[in-house]
């Protein structure tokens, strides 16, 4: 586990798809405020680059999310803390996330914001991993599809390793 994960999407790419799902997201809120809802940890890149990408009026809230440990597989249901219920009800959330992969943490946290009543709920995704996919969920938008390996980097991690790669690699076992 010592040697660098094999790049598999450059810094460049990743921004230049970033602008892209940015216009997206515009056209399909068309100027109504929503909340941005990013979660830590590993959303902390991606929604930093794409907010600054975003025209659409934003506010910042955040959720945290913990799912994996030193393993490469998921443990037991991620640890989730969603934002204070007055902060979403009334208002559209987009949740920000670093990668949709069994659509556990996602369709939790859906629910929770559906039940602070949310005015809407979209979830927005760098990576789309499908191959592992239990919940029955899709990304509302997302950046790239990746295969069923481990990606670590721009937020990533492996046991709290790689968040600060500007690109995103895969790391062999
Ligand atoms: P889900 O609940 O299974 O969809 O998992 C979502 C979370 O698992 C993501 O936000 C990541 O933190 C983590 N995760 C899933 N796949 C990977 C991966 O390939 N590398 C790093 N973290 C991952
Ligand atoms: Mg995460």
């Amino acid at each position: 586990m010592n040697q660098s994960p094999t790049p598999l999407l450059q810094a460049r790419q990743i921004q230049a798809r970033i602008s892209q799902i940015a216009r997206d997201i515009d056209r399909h809120y068309d100027g109504d405020e929503i909340v941005l809802l990013p979660v830590l940890k590993g959303a902390l890149v991606f929604a930093a680059d794409l907010l600054r990408e975003l025209r659409t009026p934003c506010r910042l809230e955040f959720a945290l999310s913990k799912s994996y440990g030193s393993a490469m597989v998921p443990g037991a249901e991620p640890i989730l803390s969603g934002p204070p219920p007055e902060t979403v009800a009334d208002r559209h959330v987009l949740v920000v996330d670093d990668i949709l992969d069994t659509g556990g943490t996602w369709s939790r946290l859906r629910n929770r914001l559906l039940e602070i009543e949310a005015l809407s709920v979209r979830g927005c995704f760098l990576l789309d991993k499908p191959a592992r996919r239990v919940e029955d969920v899709k990304p509302d938008f997302f950046g790239f599809e990746v295969p069923d390996v481990f990606v670590v980097g721009y937020g990533l991690d492996h046991d709290e390793r790689w968040r600060n790669l500007p690109y995103i690699g895969r790391l062999d076992p």
